[in-house]
């Protein structure tokens, strides 16, 4: 293994919000579990596997879309006072159009332990098993946005994958899709440097 290309992979990759067309370069679903072939290797304690990933259709993809737009739409209109209706519809159309050309969204949900540890175990070897599924596809040229907006809360996403939120929490939303440099966000993230982290005692 060459630690410098893992490096690479690690320091490139960035949050996609700009894909290229879903039309002409589509996620294949072998692309996906590729992805999840990595999702599901993360660390985890007690190997409790506390994970769920739902590849969504195009016909739960529009649900969700009609969700998130909805979530938009409301919170722009609260700002306007007058012609609320047509505030609300014109936010509402865009929104959902903005939805639907993500090339692919996958939700991710955490079945919740009672044990209060096990919970915060399993949230972390989720976070892991995200980041494992944000690598691999970067290393697909798949740019991926992780998400935890309102559509992760709204009890109308969990009416759509039939679970319940005491049982099984959704964490967050992936919004994927093939990208080139163009789609790259061009502000700097840098980190801080080593030595204003790393205590060494
Ligand atoms: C737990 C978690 C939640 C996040 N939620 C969102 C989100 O709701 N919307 C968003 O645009 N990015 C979200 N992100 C992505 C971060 O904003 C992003 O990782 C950060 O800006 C650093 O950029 P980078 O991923 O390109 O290094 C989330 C990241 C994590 C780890």
């Amino acid at each position: 293994m060459n630690p410098n290309h893992l490096l690479s992979i690690i320091q490139s990759r960035r949050t996609c919000y700009q894909f290229l067309n879903k039309i002409e370069n589509p996620v294949q679903i072998e692309s996906i579990k590729t992805c999840l072939e990595a999702a599901i290797y993360a660390p985890n304690h007690k190997l409790t596997q506390p994970w769920l990933f739902w590849v969504a259709s195009e016909a739960l993809q529009a649900k969700l879309a009609h969700i998130y737009a909805d979530n938009r739409a409301l919170k722009n209109t609260q700002v306007l006072s007058n012609n609320k209706e047509s505030v609300y519809q014109r936010f509402y159309q865009k929104a959902f159009d903005k939805f639907m050309a993500i090339p692919s969204v996958v939700l991710v949900g955490q079945r919740l332990s009672d044990n209060e540890v096990i919970f915060k175990e399993d949230y972390a070897a989720c976070s892991c098993a995200i980041q494992n599924f944000q690598l691999m596809a970067w290393s697909l040229n798949i740019g991926v946005q992780w998400s935890t907006g309102p559509i992760i809360s709204d009890q109308r996403t969990y009416d759509l994958l039939e679970i319940k939120p005491e049982q099984i929490n959704i964490i967050g939303a992936l919004y994927l899709g093939h990208i080139d440099e163009s789609c790259l966000p061009n502000k700097s993230l840098k980190r801080k440097a080593i030595c204003e982290v790393m205590i060494q005692l």
